[in-house]
């Protein structure tokens, strides 16, 4: 808590060393919900200093960028875009560049940050995220460059300030850090070792959340079923969804990632008791191919996996299923890729997140014999074909069905439709006012198409 009040601290000595000044500030984010989660925290932190935030990083006193390491492309991206701000640097010289992050938390990434992007004032790793305030500071103060690794910091900072970009729909971390290693993985060098919020801090954040009329909440974590093992046995993830149930309101939660080796029988029971949690399983397999899985280190094969996949169905027959899909992993034959779409067609999944392995330096993959570019190519336009053959059976059988739906706003493909989530996360297209944003409502499904249903309000 210490820690905590140091930030509050900062954020208020900003903030008067600010005062007139006008500053804004931008966050620009890549990566997955963690991250997303990190920076309305970064941009809450920022606020409260006394910056306004804005989204064009043009206009903004500060930029701070929150980086992805997953792989290769991120990296690419996150220091493509931090190149371009050179420029904005040398037009206004006051302007404060930062960077954190999991590109940020590898050695090698920010020794090459300190010789080659001398315009970045500032670097801090995942685990420094409270510490924000002060490095800003100090950066202002000492007119010097700072980095500030990850060091093994354990201590998980709550009650910081958030600026969440919806009000209708929230993240909630509930632990951080992963322990899995899987051998393609670098999250676990990154972001370091599993973490769980005290389960009072997190039921609080919902409590609040609900109160102030949030609709959709998502647990966030990069293996929830892990939650709470250092509470030894006090709460475990199962025990902490059913007493996020009990919160009065009329809100939906989702949770994000499951591994198969940890997801239980235990959780799908009370997935399907519950009427708040959303009939949506974000499971990802990875790979098909029980060799494949050896070598990833996964811990779980075909068989457990498939046998978490039936009794979720038996369950909750209407479950949506969503995955992971590595393709080309090291030493994948064609057999092996061949068990993946098997298996894609004994699941018949609602949507799958496909990757083109991508080698990460340090990772024990890394090392291992690599399947050619071409081949990982070509099975990945294989494995998005059989996708979409699949996806389009699914999608027929959704017509005529009538489903609840969140509704999000606008449509960004199609201008003149809104568009809307089933529970299932599939996306919904409708005529319909834009006052229903952040509602729930009933849509009869009329319509589909590849990549979205297309539905009607019922009279
Ligand atoms: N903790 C989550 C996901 C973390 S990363 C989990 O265990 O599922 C999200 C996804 O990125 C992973 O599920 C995996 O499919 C993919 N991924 C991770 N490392 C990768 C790599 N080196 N190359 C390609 N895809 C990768
Ligand atoms: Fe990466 Fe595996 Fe941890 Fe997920 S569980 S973050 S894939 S090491
Ligand atoms: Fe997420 Fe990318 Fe880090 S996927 S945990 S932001 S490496």
């Amino acid at each position: 808590m210490e820690e905590n009040k140091t930030a509050f601290d900062y954020m208020e000595a900003l903030k008067n060393m600010n005062s007139g000044l006008d500053y804004s500030a931008c966050v620009v984010t890549y990566g997955c919900q963690q991250n997303e989660a990190d920076s309305e925290k970064i941009a809450g932190m920022l606020h409260a200093s006394g910056y306004s935030i804005v989204k064009e990083p043009a206009l903004a006193d500060v930029i701070i960028v929150n980086t992805c390491a997953v792989r290769e492309h991120a990296e690419e991206r996150a220091l493509s875009i931090t190149g371009g701000y050179k420029h904005l640097k040398t037009a206004r010289p006051h302007l404060k560049i930062g960077i954190c992050g999991c590109m940020v938390s590898k050695a090698d990434m920010s020794d090459k940050i300190k010789k080659s992007y001398p315009y970045v004032d500032f670097v801090f790793g995942t685990e420094k995220l409270s510490h924000l305030p002060e490095i800003l500071y100090r950066s202002y103060e000492k007119k010097k460059r700072i980095f500030v690794p990850n060091d093994g910091e354990t201590q998980i900072a709550e009650g910081l300030p958030v600026i969440r970009e919806s009000t209708f729909r929230a993240w909630v971390s509930i632990m951080y850090g992963c322990n899995n290693f899987c051998t393609y993985c670098i999250v676990p060098y990154v972001r370091g070792r599993e973490r769980s919020r005290r389960p009072e801090m997190i039921i609080e954040e919902v409590r609040e959340l609900a109160a102030s009329g949030c609709k959709e909440i998502t647990l966030l974590g990069q293996n929830v079923n892990s939650y709470g093992k250092e509470f030894g046995g006090e709460c475990n993830f199962a025990t902490l969804l059913s007493r996020l149930c009990e919160i009065e309101g009329d809100f939906t939660l989702r949770f994000m990632t499951s591994h198969p080796k940890d997801a239980s029988f235990e959780l799908i029971d009370i997935m399907a008791k519950n009427d708040k949690i959303a009939k949506h399983f974000h499971l990802p397999v990875q790979s098909g191919s029980d060799r494949m899985l050896r070598e990833m280190n996964r811990h779980y094969n075909k068989e457990t996996y498939l046998s978490l996949v039936d009794y979720m169905r038996e369950k909750m027959p209407d479950i949506a299923i969503s995955t992971d899909i590595i393709v080309g992993f090291p030493g994948e034959t064609e057999e092996d890729f061949e068990d993946t779409l098997e298996l894609m067609k004994r699941v018949k999944y609602d949507m799958i997140f496909s990757f083109i392995y991508s080698p990460r330096t340090g990772t024990p993959a890394a090392k291992m014999e690599q399947v050619p570019d071409n081949i990982k190519t070509e099975r990945m336009n294989r494995l998005l074909a059989l996708q979409n053959e699949l996806l389009a059976e699914k999608n027929e059988a959704y017509v005529g069905k009538t489903m609840r739906v969140l509704v999000e706003g606008k449509s960004k493909t199609n201008e003149a439709k809104m568009s809307a989530r089933t529970e299932g996360n599939r996306i919904v297209l409708f005529d319909g006012d834009e006052s229903l944003t952040g509602k729930f409502i009933n849509l009869k499904i009329t319509k589909s198409a590849p990549f979205a249903l297309i539905g009607e309000t019922e009279a």
